[in-house]
């Protein structure tokens, strides 16, 4: 059964969806936030292991806790928003489905491909919504270009996604971690497949590759390209898309978007900024799970999506080119004066 002909979830007779969260790290906590302030949702709690994270989500939101997410099922719940490792995407969102519990797990979907398909098999059998959390695409800045861009021929897409090292090292790198985001953009903005990655990485001081310069071919023709790495000391956040008639530029930080048009021979054209919105992006990505699942809808983002993106990423990092340099350089690096 898919997604968009399976039973809405059930709500109360109240009308109030039955929420929980799993895991109470920093995303979770936020899930928490959000969903605490949410019309027509009942935070029922929040499934954590730590008890230092429980004591904190419940400062921030006001709302019951548990040790274990068989506790938090056995407490009632329609719906399932799952921030827990990534490693753990899997075991957890089976044992949600397996409880005829809808779900919305961060991104990345699952550790592997294999994991992701399994995850979104299990959701179909049950007939449960599945979502993923790529909130990017719920970036007022991101929609506003999705929207510009909307009957336009897209040429090529770029997009920059650098910062400083994040205070706790996961085990994943840069593409996983950060690239998947932009991945997904591009896959949502050209509405294509990626077909074709030239991956080239790095790993200048941490384990894993912290520097990734990815180039991609969709199949519709699009070319693409993404910079990221964890060697930035300020974080920023850029795309620009280039169509036959446009060129857009967007800041995801500071929410500005840009677009020139009226290109003439002589090279003169027109720039305007275009109106972006102010929605928390979580908050409307955590609106449109909820959405999906009181509508037995089709959700903005997923399963198939969130594993057609995990598996690009992984590409990147299988692919010959894609074989990260070492960490420690024998040569020396500094350009000779
Ligand atoms: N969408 C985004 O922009 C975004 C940003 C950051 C993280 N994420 C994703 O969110 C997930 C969590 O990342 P984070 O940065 O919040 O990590 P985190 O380490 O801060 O939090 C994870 C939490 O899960 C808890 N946990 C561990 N095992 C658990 C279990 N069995 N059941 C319940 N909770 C368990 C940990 O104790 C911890 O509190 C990852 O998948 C990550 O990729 C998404």
């Amino acid at each position: 059964m898919s997604a968009a002909n399976k039973a809405p979830a059930g709500a109360g007779a109240d009308g109030q969806l039955r929420v929980g969260v799993i895991g109470a790290g920093v995303m979770g906590s936020n899930h928490a936030r959000v969903l605490a302030g949410l019309p027509g949702v009942t935070l029922v709690g929040v499934a954590e292991p730590l008890a230092a994270n429980r004591t904190r989500v419940t400062n921030m939101a006001d709302c019951p806790t548990f040790a274990t997410v068989d506790e938090l099922l056995d407490a009632g719940v329609d719906a399932v928003t799952i921030a827990a490792p990534t490693h753990l995407h899997r075991d957890v969102s089976l044992a949600c489905i397996a409880r005829k519990t809808h779900v919305l797990v961060e991104k990345p979907i699952a550790t592997t491909g294999k994991e992701g398909h399994e995850i979104v098999a299990a959701a179909r059998n049950a007939g449960v919504t599945l979502m993923v959390g790529h909130v990017e695409r719920f970036n007022p800045a991101v929609a506003a270009i999705k929207q510009a861009i909307k009957g336009e021929e897209i040429l090529s897409i770029g997009i920059t996604r650098v910062g400083p090292f994040p205070p706790r090292m996961s085990n994943v790198g840069v593409v996983i971690d950060l690239a998947v985001h932009d991945i997904d953009l591009i896959r949502w903005f050209t509405e294509s497949d990626i077909v074709d990655v030239q991956p080239q990485l790095a790993s200048a001081v941490a384990e894993r590759e912290d520097i990734a310069l990815l180039q991609f071919r969709t199949a519709s023709g699009v070319l693409a390209h993404i910079n990221t790495n964890w060697l930035t000391p300020f974080k920023a956040r850029n795309v620009t898309v280039a169509t036959r008639q446009k060129y857009l530029q967007g800041d995801l930080l500071t929410r500005q978007v840009t677009e020139c048009f009226g290109f003439q021979p002589d090279g003169s054209y027109s720039m305007r900024h275009l109106p972006v919105g102010h929605d928390e992006p979580l908050r409307a990505e955590l609106q449109a799970f909820l959405h999906a699942v009181r509508n037995g809808s089709v959700p903005a983002v997923t399963g198939e999506e969130g594993v057609a993106s995990l598996e690009i990423a992984i590409k990147c990092l299988d692919a010959p080119a894609g074989a990260v340099a070492a960490p420690h350089h024998p040569g020396p690096r500094a350009v000779a004066s």
